[in-house]
C-alpha cells in the first residue's frame, strides 16, 4: 500500500468516474476483478453535471446486472413511445406496439449517483480530485498512470488502462497521432435547455420540427420537467430569461401542448454545441477507450449514456474472460466490436438530428421535405419500426 492507502498495482486502472468508468468499475467489482478509478474532478462536480436521461432497454438489463437498478426500477419512468409534431400536429411512435420494448426515464446524474453509491458500499478505491494525470508504457505488459493529489504524486501500476475520462481526457490523447483517426462533423447550432420543477407538458416526450428550430419537451420525473430549444452558436445563456425561453418553445409546439405548458422558475440554464465524433481505434496497446473519450453524439435520440453503457457491457465481458483464463478474444476484437455498434449509433442520432433541425441552408424547401420525410415515418409501419428499433437501442452481436 502507499501512503494515501492505495495499492501500489491494480488490474485495471480506469482514468474517469463518469458513468463509463463508475460502470465499469462496478461490473468488474462483483466479478473479481481490482480495480482503482482516478478522477480529476470531486465527487460533487461530477454529479453536477446535467445530462440526458433515457435509458435503452438494454442499458438497464447491464445496470441491473450491475446490481445498481433498484432505484431506477422504483423511480423511473418506463415510455412506450415517444411523440413527434410538425405541422401544427402530433404523432405518437409506439414502441410497445412496434417492437414490444420500451425506454426508461431515468437521469443520467441519479445513473451516477446509484453507482457511486455502489462503489462506496463496496469499499473499491476512488481517487478523486487527481490533477496532471498521465499514462505511460502503454504498449508494454505493465502500463502506468501517474497523478497529483493533496498528498503530493501518486504512480499505479496495472496491466490494462481503461480510458474512461470523456471528450476532454488523458487517455485519447495519449494514442500516438500515427496510429489514431477521427472523424467529426460539427453542427452550426446548440440546444439550450431548462430543468423546472414543473409536471411534464405530456406523459411522454416530444421531439418537435417546427420552421423556428426544433424543440424537446423531456422530463426527469412527474414532477420536474426537462425542455430545450435549438438556438444559434452566438447565443448567450444570460440573453435567455425564462419568459424568453418558454414563448420560444411554445411557439415550436402544436397548440395543445402550447396551451398545456406549465411554466416555472428554471434551476438550471445551460446552451451545449452538438457535435459527432469518432475516434478509431478504440484500443491502443494496453489502454482501451470507452464511452465520450472515444465518440460524441448529438443528443438527438439520447444515445451518449446508452452508447457508453453498450462500450462498457463489450470491455467488461473482456477483461473478465481475460481474468477467468478464458483467452483474449474479446480483448483483441474490443475495438471492431464496439465500433461496428456506435457507428450505428452515429449514423442515427446524425439522421434525426439532420431531420429535426432547421439548418442555415434549410429554407422553404428543405422544410417541406422534413415534413414530407415525417408524414412518411409517422404513416409507414416499416419507417416508424426503423425509429423505434434504433430509438429503444439495437442488439448486441451476442
Ligand atoms: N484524468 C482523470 N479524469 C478525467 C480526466 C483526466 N485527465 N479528464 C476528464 N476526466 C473525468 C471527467 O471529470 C469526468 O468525470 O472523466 C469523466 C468522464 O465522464 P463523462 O464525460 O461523463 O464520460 P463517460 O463516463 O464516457 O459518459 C458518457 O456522459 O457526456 C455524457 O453524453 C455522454 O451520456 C454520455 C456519458
Ligand atoms: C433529456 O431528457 O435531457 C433528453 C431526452 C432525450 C433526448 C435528449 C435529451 O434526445
Amino acid at each position: 500500500m502507499s501512503d494515501a492507502g492505495l495499492p501500489r498495482r491494480t488490474q485495471v486502472a480506469i482514468i474517469g468516474a463518469g458513468p463509463s468508468g463508475l460502470l465499469l468499475g462496478q461490473l468488474l467489482a462483483r466479478a473479481g476483478v481490482d480495480a482503482v478509478i482516478i478522477e480529476r474532478q470531486s465527487p460533487d462536480y461530477v454529479l453536477g453535471r446535467i445530462r440526458a436521461g433515457v435509458l435503452e432497454q438494454g442499458t438497464v438489463e447491464l445496470l441491473e446486472h450491475a446490481g445498481v437498478a433498484t432505484r431506477l426500477h422504483a423511480e423511473g419512468l418506463v415510455h412506450d413511445g415517444v411523440e413527434l409534431a410538425f405541422d401544427g400536429r402530433r404523432h405518437r411512435i409506439d414502441f410497445a406496439d412496434l417492437i414490444g420494448r420500451h425506454v426508461t426515464v431515468y437521469g443520467q446524474t441519479e445513473v451516477t449517483r446509484d453507482l457511486m453509491n455502489a462503489r462506496a458500499a463496496l469499499g473499491a478505491p476512488t481517487v478523486y480530485e487527481a490533477s496532471e494525470v498521465s499514462l505511460h508504457d502503454l504498449d508494454t505488459d505493465s502500463p502506468r498512470v501517474g497523478w497529483r493529489d493533496a498528498g503530493g504524486r501518486h504512480e499505479l501500476a496495472c496491466d490494462w488502462v481503461a480510458g474512461c475520462d470523456g471528450y476532454h481526457g488523458v487517455s485519447r490523447a495519449s494514442i500516438p497521432a500515427s496510429v489514431l483517426r477521427t472523424y467529426e462533423r460539427v453542427y452550426p447550432f446548440g440546444w439550450l435547455g431548462v430543468l423546472c420543477d414543473t409536471p411534464p407538458v405530456s406523459p411522454e416526450l416530444i421531439y418537435a420540427n417546427h420552421p423556428r428550430g426544433f424543440a424537446l419537451c423531456s422530463m426527469r420525473s412527474t414532477t420536474r420537467s426537462r425542455y430545450y430549444v435549438q438556438c444559434g452558436l452566438d447565443q448567450k445563456v444570460e440573453d435567455w430569461s425564462d419568459e424568453r425561453f418558454f414563448d420560444e418553445l411554445r411557439a415550436r409546439l402544436d397548440e395543445r401542448a402550447a396551451a398545456a405548458l406549465v411554466t416555472g422558475p428554471s434551476i438550471e440554464k445551460s446552451i451545449a454545441p452538438l457535435r459527432s465524433f469518432v475516434a478509431e481505434p478504440m484500443r491502443h496497446g494496453r489502454l482501451l477507450l470507452a464511452g465520450d473519450a472515444a465518440h460524441i453524439v448529438p443528443p438527438t435520440g439520447a444515445k451518449g449514456l446508452n452508447l457508453a453503457a453498450s462500450d462498457v457491457r463489450y470491455l467488461s465481458r473482456a477483461l473478465v474472460a481475460h481474468y477467468r483464463g478464458e483467452g483474449s478474444a474479446g480483448l483483441d476484437g474490443y475495438s471492431a466490436r464496439c465500433l461496428a455498434r456506435v457507428w450505428k449509433a452515429v449514423r442515427f442520432s446524425w439522421w434525426f438530428t439532420t431531420l429535426m433541425h432547421r439548418f442555415p441552408d434549410t429554407g422553404d424547401f428543405g422544410q417541406k421535405i422534413q415534413e414530407a420525410e415525417l408524414g412518411y415515418l409517422v404513416g409507414s409501419r416499416a419507417a416508424a419500426t426503423a425509429l423505434a428499433e434504433n430509438y429503444v437501442g439495437l442488439p448486441f452481436d451476442d
